[in-house]
C-alpha cells in the first residue's frame, strides 16, 4: 500500500490543521469529509479539493475506499465515532481528549483490541520538534530520573464558549480541554509512570467573564455569552507509584495579571523548561549550566506539531510503525482527568 485514503469527520477549527498536514503528506489522499453542518463540510471540501461530502459519519464509514479517519468532532462523540470507525475497518486518529468517561475509554481500547486496527490519540504536543530534541536528552539519561513536573496554562479571559462551555458535549472546562495536553506531555516525558493517587480542586467563581469589555479573546463559532456549565479553573497534585509527582493548574477565567504557559520537568541530573521555550538545566564541574538549544522552534510550533503527528499516523497505517500515543495512553489520561474531577467533587484524595 503506497497511498492512504483519508476521511475527516468534524470540519471545524482544528480540522484545518489536519487537512493542511494531510495535503502536505505525499502518501495521503483526502477522499471524504463529514460534518453535521453541511455548509461547513462543503466549504472545507471545496478548499481542500475533497471529492466526497457527508453529513452522517456512518455514510462516510460505509465508503470502502476510505482507509483511515481523523476525528475532529466535539468530545462527546469521540468514543462512538472511533468505535464505529474501527469496526468498519478504518485506522483512527482521534483528537484529544480521547473521550469523556472512563467507561467510554475502556470500550475504545476493547474495540482496538477486537479489531486489530490502530487508534492514535491526538496528543499533538508529543510531536512538537522541541520535544523530539528534549526526548534525546532524556533517553540518553542526561536528566536522570524525573521526579517532579509542573504544568500551568493560565488564561485570564479565555472560555471559548459554544460547545467548549457545555459540559455535556465537552466533558468539562480547562482541565479536559487544555490541561489534558500538558498533563499528558509531562507524564509521557516522565516515562509514563503508574498513577498512585490524585488530589484536585475545581472552581467556578468567575464564570465566562462575558462582562469584560475592551479585551478580545477567541470565541467558538456558536459562542453564547449566557451559557456556561464548565469550571473556570482546576488544580491538581498527581502522585506516582515511583515517588514522582506532577502539579498542574489551568484556567479559562482567573484574576491573573496575564496569560501564561509553563511546563517544567525536574530530574536528579538535570531539568528542562518546555514552555514557553525549551531550555535544559544541568551542572558540570560544580557549575550550574542553563543550556538553550539552538533550534528553529524552541517553543511549540503549532502547525509543525500537526505535520509531525499526521506524518506519524500515515506512517503507522502504511508501514506498521507502533503509534507514539496509543489508545492505552488515552485511557490512562481519562482516568487521571476523571479522578481530578471526582477528587474535587468529594473533597478527598482518590487512590488508584
Ligand atoms: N490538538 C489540539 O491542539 C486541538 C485544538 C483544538 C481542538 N482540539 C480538539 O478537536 C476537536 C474539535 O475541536 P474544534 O475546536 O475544531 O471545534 P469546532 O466546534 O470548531 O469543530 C467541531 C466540528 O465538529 C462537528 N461535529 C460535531 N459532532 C459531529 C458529528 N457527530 N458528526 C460530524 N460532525 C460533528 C461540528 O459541527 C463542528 O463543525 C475537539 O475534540 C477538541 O478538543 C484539539
Amino acid at each position: 500500500m503506497s497511498e492512504l485514503n483519508i476521511g475527516l469527520i468534524g470540519s471545524g477549527s482544528i480540522s484545518e490543521s489536519h487537512l493542511q498536514a494531510y495535503r502536505a503528506n505525499p502518501r495521503a489522499k483526502l477522499l471524504a469529509i463529514c460534518d453535521i453542518n453541511e455548509e461547513r463540510a462543503r466549504n472545507m471540501a471545496g478548499k481542500y479539493d475533497i471529492p466526497h461530502v457527508y453529513t452522517d459519519y456512518r455514510d462516510l464509514l460505509a465508503n470502502s475506499d476510505v482507509q483511515a479517519v481523523s476525528i475532529c468532532t466535539w468530545n462527546n462523540s469521540h468514543a462512538v465515532i472511533s468505535i464505529d470507525a474501527l469496526e468498519a475497518g478504518k485506522q483512527v486518529l482521534c483528537e484529544k481528549p480521547l473521550c469523556i468517561t472512563v467507561d467510554e475509554a475502556l470500550q475504545m481500547q476493547q474495540a482496538v483490541e477486537r479489531t486489530g486496527n490502530l487508534l492514535q490519540v491526538g496528543y499533538v504536543r508529543r510531536h512538537a520538534s522541541n520535544i523530539a530534541v528534549l526526548k534525546k536528552f532524556i533517553d540518553a539519561g542526561d536528566l536522570g530520573g524525573i521526579y517532579f513536573a509542573k504544568a500551568s496554562l493560565i488564561r485570564r479571559l479565555g472560555n471559548p464558549g459554544g460547545w467548549f462551555a457545555d459540559k455535556a458535549r465537552s466533558g468539562g472546562g480547562p482541565l479536559i480541554d487544555i490541561g489534558v495536553h500538558v498533563i499528558d506531555l509531562c507524564w509521557y516525558l516522565m516515562g509514563r509512570p503508574k498513577v498512585k493517587s490524585v488530589s484536585g480542586n475545581i472552581y467556578a467563581k468567575l464564570g465566562n467573564r462575558s462582562n469584560i469589555e475592551n479585551y478580545a479573546f477567541y470565541q467558538a463559532a456558536d459562542y453564547d455569552a449566557s451559557f456556561n456549565t464548565v469550571e473556570d479553573m482546576a488544580n491538581a497534585l498527581i502522585r506516582f507509584e515511583n515517588g514522582a509527582s506532577l502539579m498542574v493548574d489551568v484556567s479559562f477565567s482567573l484574576h491573573a495579571k496575564q496569560n501564561s504557559a509553563l511546563v517544567n520537568i525536574y530530574g536528579d541530573k538535570g531539568g528542562a523548561e518546555i514552555e514557553p521555550a525549551l531550555s535544559i538545566v544541568t551542572e558540570r564541574h560544580n557549575t550550574i549550566l542553563n543550556i538553550d538549544p539552538q533550534i528553529t522552534s524552541p517553543g511549540f510550533d503549532f502547525q509543525g506539531g500537526f505535520q509531525n503527528e499526521i506524518d506519524h499516523f500515515v506512517a503507522s497505517c502504511l508501514d506498521g510503525i507502533p503509534p507514539i500515543s496509543p489508545v492505552e495512553d488515552g485511557v490512562e489520561m481519562i482516568k487521571i482527568l476523571n479522578a481530578i474531577y471526582e477528587s474535587a467533587a468529594e473533597g478527598r484524595e482518590i487512590h488508584f
